[in-house]
């Protein structure tokens, strides 16, 4: 966020009431009863859950709710359950059989819809068909795809089998599948041939080849292409003996596959994320905590009611798309609206015609977009009915109050609640918002804890704050969906998260508690960076750039920028005789894009003759996130080693 996005930020003052007629309809209708169910899962959490889950299929019921104990706490301990019975066998039995799950769009405007029970029979069959390929319980499946219902059929299907599916981003580069595949060391990959983005054609299939190409990734021996944009448009290379087509896999298969019962405490999936240091990190969720967490949340922050049309505008190939397009919106039986392509392709008009073309009831998307979108002008909303429309959502960033509010009017038309959503990938579900129809909102703040968190804003050696005063957020107690572990690395999981703030898990994120208990998230104060919604740790950017030849040192630092929230400059020293200008930072550039992937291509590369260190060598970011931003140099500088690095920054940007 910019100084000024801040500023407003913390005199941010107005509130927002529900309005009257949603709360009168609404599941949770008073801020008393919120309080009340709040109360009663923190004291009484067995209860609690065992009604808020009572629509979910377990096949053995739990014996113990919890055993709390941080940092690896267990959940619903002697539950049995497959998640797919919650998601879709559940359904076929009640009138939800035949209502659409999936609503999809391509972004050339062709439309599907698959009902509960075209998704039941499909996730079955594919669920077949990987078990023939020799998938079995435990074994993890990479899946590597765009914006296609065949996404959440394929993790399903894994999930059918209680296979472990890691989903990675397709925006992702060929190396960095490379990595999550040798990580997790995944049997399988799925794929499509390629993917519509902004009228281009992204080639995934041949992006697997290249990953696959290298020997780290030898664990894949089997890949399965789902056929989406056909020989016409992406013309895919099979290799003999590791490639088959989804449809040929198919064609063999039977649409009768039990599901694997597992445990409560069974993986089910892995979701590799940027920490502050060195390579990303697998989050590992298992089975009943984040059915339950994402059930639970999906249901009473959205309000759902069975005639709406939810839309999640996420990937799947993040944490919100797993969450609140797929193993929530099922569990609840409601119908997703799913879009494959750009937000502004054609034109910025896109979006306000998909929610006017599908009567979209619940609009769940990020800032950054929303401040995009604002941008454009209010002349594109304007041309689409957008009174379908009753409930808002924002997550992944501290949403500054003026975006909030063009939101809440243009979009919402001033009758939509808002519900500012904070979590993260670790979390699995929602740990703070407001429930529309209980509490008000207040631009730019998260509001209050879900059921059964207790979040808190504490100094270094955790003692709470006083209101209105900034600390550092940690989560108290253990909830159902928190992370297990982080696969492979167990040491990693517990330094990462539990060695900040004694007994509590650490969030990563700075933010202040206010008189009325609400939270205003302010962001990570860690090494990570949040560029337009995405997550990207400095270290991972810093280690690609030093693989490039051209490069002795690298340091990435985030500068607040107004569409973005925060922009990615990085500062390089080159090795000697290497000449630094435009091409070179173009081609740097472009080795990030291909290191990683586009999204965390740098906004600016700044050439320096050496980096400001302190005198035992520790790079100062936070000079450098000073420099970025053009600001004065603030704090202390007694530290630095050689003050005429800075001078020279300086001068160079002067110049
Ligand atoms: C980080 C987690 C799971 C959501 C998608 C991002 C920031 C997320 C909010 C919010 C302020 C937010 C935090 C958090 N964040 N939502 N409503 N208000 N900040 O998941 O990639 O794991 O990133 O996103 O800094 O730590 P993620």
């Amino acid at each position: 966020m910019s100084q000024d996005a801040i500023t407003s930020l913390l005199k941010e003052t107005r509130r927002f009431e529900p309005p009257a007629e949603f709360s009168r309809r609404a599941r949770v209708g008073a801020q008393a009863t919120y309080e009340a169910l709040y109360r009663e899962s923190i004291e009484q959490p067995d209860a609690f859950w065992r009604r808020e889950t009572s629509d979910l299929v377990f096949r053995t019921p739990w014996t113990t709710i919890s055993d709390w104990s941080l940092p690896h706490a267990k959940w619903f301990l002697g539950a049995t359950l497959n998640v797919t019975e919650s998601c879709l066998d559940r359904h076929l039995t009640t009138a939800t059989k035949n209502k659409a799950a999936i609503i999809w769009e391509g972004e050339h405007g062709a439309t599907r819809t698959l009902t509960y029970a075209q998704l039941h029979r499909e996730t079955l069959l594919l669920a077949d068909a990987l078990k023939r390929l020799g998938i079995e319980k435990g074994d993890r499946v990479a899946i590597y795809m765009g914006m296609v219902p065949e996404v959440a059929v394929a993790m399903l299907a894994c999930a059918r089998l209680g296979a472990v599916h890691t989903v990675v981003f397709g925006g992702f580069a060929a190396d960095a599948l490379r990595d999550r595949i040798h990580d997790s060391q995944a049997k399988l990959v799925i794929t499509q041939d390629g993917a519509y983005r902004r009228g281009q054609v992204v080639p995934l299939k041949a992006t697997v080849d290249k990953a696959l190409a290298q020997p780290e990734a030898k664990s894949a021996t089997r890949v399965v292409v789902y056929q989406h944009l056909g020989k016409e448009r992406c013309e895919v290379q099979m290799t003999e003996g590791r490639d088959v087509f989804w449809h040929d896999l198919l064609a063999g298969a039977a649409p009768a596959c039990e599901p694997t019962v597992v445990d409560a405490e069974h993986p089910l999936f892995i979701l590799y994320t940027s920490g502050s240091t060195g390579k990303p990190k697998g989050v590992l969720h298992t089975t009943a905590g984040y059915l339950v967490g994402a059930h639970v949340t999906t249901k009473y922050v959205f309000d759902l009611r069975d005639d709406d049309v939810y839309w999640c505008t996420a990937d799947v190939g993040w944490v919100t798309g797993h969450s609140y397009i797929v193993y929530g919106p099922l569990s609840n039986g409601a119908t997703c609206l799913m879009y494959e392509g750009a937000p502004n392709f054609p034109d910025w008009g896109r979006f306000w015609r998909l929610i006017e073309k599908h009567g979209v009831t619940i609009l769940y998307t990020a800032p950054t977009a929303i401040r995009a979108f604002m941008r454009q002008g209010d002349e594109w909303p304007a041309k689409s009915d957008l009174s379908s429309l009753r409930l808002l959502g924002s997550v992944g960033e501290p949403i500054n109050p003026e975006a909030w509010i063009w939101y809440h009017r243009t979009i919402g038309g001033g009758r939509c609640p808002i519900v500012d959503t904070w979590w993260q990938t670790e979390t699995g579900s929602i740990m703070m918002t407001t429930l529309p129809g209980a509490s008000f909102s207040k631009p730019g703040s998260t509001g209050l804890p879900m059921f059964g968190v207790v979040p808190e804003v504490v100094t270094k050696d955790g003692k709470p704050v006083a209101a209105g005063e900034g600390g550092l957020l940690v989560l108290k107690q253990a909830w159902p969906s928190m992370l297990r572990t982080v696969w492979g690395d167990d040491d990693r999981f517990r330094k990462q998260y539990f060695s900040d703030v004694e007994g509590c898990y650490f969030t990563g994120d700075g933010a202040r508690r206010d008189e009325d208990g609400y939270f205003w998230v302010v962001g990570r104060i860690d090494d990570v960076l949040n560029v337009a919604g995405h997550r990207i740790g400095t270290a991972e950017i810093e280690s690609a750039l030093v693989s490039h030849p051209s490069v002795a040192e690298a340091a990435a630092v985030g500068r607040p920028d107004d569409l973005k929230g925060q922009a990615l400059v990085v500062f390089v020293s080159l090795r000697p005789g290497v000449k630094a200008g435009p091409e070179l930072q173009a081609k740097l550039a472009e080795h990030v894009a291909k290191e990683i992937g586009k999204f965390a291509r740098p906004d600016a590369i700044r050439f320096a003759d050496a980096l400001p260190k302190t005198r035992s060598g520790k790079i100062m970011r936070r000079l450098l996130k000073d420099v970025a931003a053009g600001r004065e140099l603030t704090g202390d500088t007694s530290t630095l080693e050689d003050l005429t690095v800075m001078a020279k920054l300086r001068q160079q940007e002067e110049e």
